[in-house]
């Protein structure tokens, strides 16, 4: 069976009713990938951001309100100056060129992150992203750049220190909801969290928004991450009884 036709046969088993609202994804492997081929880390960089172009288009055919993806963690500044220049290089080109296609597909820019450490040059094409994007309605593409899961709840615990300490809030009041209301705009809940390339874990990625993701590990690098990955992963998803703590269907 060919590659497309693989797809609409995958395509049919999807229950578009119970598609998972948000799906976020640990972009891993294009190093792996660039080494296999004898070629720099960046060109397995480059093909990223290809993978992420097309899981985006997929997930908007298929009606996923949200992706988010790991673009730049707070750990990533420890790797090579050459490696985090790239890849600042390369977020700004994306953010400049996808612009134009995001507003044709009806889909906004969101940002999960800390400005502060980040470029000039990124903050700005990012702030322009934002704003060109904005009044889109038919899905949400976070991007988490200079993000970390630990730094996401240390900055939401010292807003709301600062609120108890002002005497906006009182401590008692301090619950999940309050604490929620302090990260990053537009993580949200996780249904889906993807991790491909062969490694199990979760590397500070949304660690609160993630609590009840199911998760969906395969071993396939994420340049080679294609239409047919993302479908089998959701038709995984649909597979799984979530019981959010309950003991589910008797
Ligand atoms: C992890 O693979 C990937 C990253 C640290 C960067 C993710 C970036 C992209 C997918 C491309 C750029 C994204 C945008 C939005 C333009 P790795 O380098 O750790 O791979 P390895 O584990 O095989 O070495």
């Amino acid at each position: 069976m060919g590659k497309d036709e693989d797809y609409s046969v995958k395509l049919q088993l999807i229950d578009r009713q119970r598609l998972p609202a948000h799906i976020a994804v640990i972009m891993d492997g294009n190093g792996r990938w660039a080494a296999a081929r004898n070629r720099p880390r960046s060109f397995g960089h480059r093909a990223g951001a290809e993978a992420l172009r097309r899981c985006t288009e997929i997930c908007r055919e298929l009606g996923v309100a949200s992706l988010s993806v790991y673009a730049f963690s707070t750990e990533n500044w420890r790797r090579p100056a050459d490696e985090v220049s790239f890849l600042m290089k390369l977020l700004i080109e994306y953010l400049r060129q996808e612009v134009r296609t995001m507003n044709e597909q009806d889909i906004a820019l969101g940002f999960l992150g800390e400005r502060e450490g980040l470029p000039d040059a990124v903050l700005a094409a990012l702030d322009q992203a934002l704003a060109a994007t904005a009044q889109s309605r038919s899905m949400r593409l976070n991007l988490a750049i200079n993000y970390g899961g630990r730094r996401e709840l240390a900055l939401a615990a010292r807003r709301l220190a600062e609120q108890a300490v002002s005497g906006e809030l009182n401590a008692a009041d301090i619950d999940e909801r309050a604490l929620a209301a302090q990260l990053f705009d537009g993580g949200g809940e996780v249904d889906l969290l993807i991790r491909p390339s062969g490694e199990q874990r979760i590397s500070n990625f949304l660690l609160y928004q993630a609590a009840y993701a199911e998760l969906y590990f395969c071993p396939v690098l994420w340049p080679d991450f294609g239409k047919n990955d993302l479908l089998d992963a959701v038709i995984d998803y649909q597979r799984r009884e979530r019981r959010f703590g309950n003991i589910g269907q008797v």
